[in-house]
């Protein structure tokens, strides 16, 4: 059946996977902040595939940009399958004994803000989708910490409250999951961890690798197509955390 699916944070890494892996045969709104040209290419490969693109640019770190995606989604397609919650970012590291208010402030605002925002705004496109549901991106930082991404860990440790707290008040109209993945090989890492560090976490990884974006994408696609599935983070790190 086709879809109509919203993927945020689409330009790059495991969302653009994730576009490029649900095209075949679905509209894709691709939604990107900075990386215009990155942006345009995955509207080129969903294309290729089979699938209808549309972008759309926006800062979802503010109120208005959140409800610029939203109108986006709305006036181009009227209604909504499948909402990605995926941007987001570490922002910067930051050692628990320096926080600063901003910086606490602007992680929060991109990972958790964002993805409780756009939810909200979506629910109405949801509702005359079909089997609908939203797919948030929480992290491994959930589960076992992550120093000097603390803050980080926090906001998406929010996001898997926020993730069944949603579940249950949408149910069962819409079914809400999550992703929290280990260490995945996106262009996230590029400032902030070094490929030394990069390489411990391969070397701790029982499967004896990082992640990759597809692994996620893949992921993505087992919870909007599992209709059983609501109120689940689904762990997904190669080994390196196991309950
Ligand atoms: N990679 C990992 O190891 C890992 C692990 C656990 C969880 N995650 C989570 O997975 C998700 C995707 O990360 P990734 O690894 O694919 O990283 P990525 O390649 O850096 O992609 C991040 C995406 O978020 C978008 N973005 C950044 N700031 C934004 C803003 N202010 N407003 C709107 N969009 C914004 C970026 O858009 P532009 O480039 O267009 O600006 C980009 O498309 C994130 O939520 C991340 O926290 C990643």
């Amino acid at each position: 059946m086709t879809k109509t699916i919203l993927i945020t944070g689409a330009s790059t890494g495991i969302g653009a996977a994730t576009a490029r892996f649900l095209a075949a045969g679905n509209t894709v709104l691709i939604h990107y902040h900075r990386s215009q040209d990155a942006a345009g290419q995955v509207a080129a490969d969903v294309q290729a595939a089979g699938g209808t693109p549309h972008l759309v640019q926006a800062d979802l770190s503010t109120e208005d940009g959140c409800r610029t995606a939203a109108a986006f989604a709305a006036e181009t397609c009227g209604q909504l399958d499948v909402l990605v919650n995926n941007a987001g970012g570490l922002v910067r590291r930051c050692e628990a004994d320096r926080l600063e208010w901003q910086l606490m402030y602007d992680i929060f605002a991109l990972n958790t803000f964002s993805t409780m925002m756009m939810s909200s705004l979506c629910v109405p496109l949801l509702d005359r989708g079909t089997d609908p549901c939203i797919v948030n991106l929480t992290s491994i930082a959930i589960r076992h910490g992550a120093p000097t991404a603390t803050i980080y860990g926090a906001s998406k440790g929010a996001l898997d409250v926020f993730t069944r707290g949603l579940a249950k008040e949408l149910a069962p109209r819409i079914r809400v999951n999550a992703v929290a993945p280990g260490v995945i090989e996106t262009p996230f890492h590029d400032q902030v961890t070094t490929p030394e560090r990069l390489e411990q976490f391969r070397a701790s990884t029982p499967l004896g690798r990082n992640g990759q974006a597809d692994d996620v994408a893949h992921a993505i696609r087992f919870l909007i197509e599992n209709r059983f599935a609501t109120g689940e983070t689904l762990d997904l790190n190669g080994g390196l955390f196991m309950r």
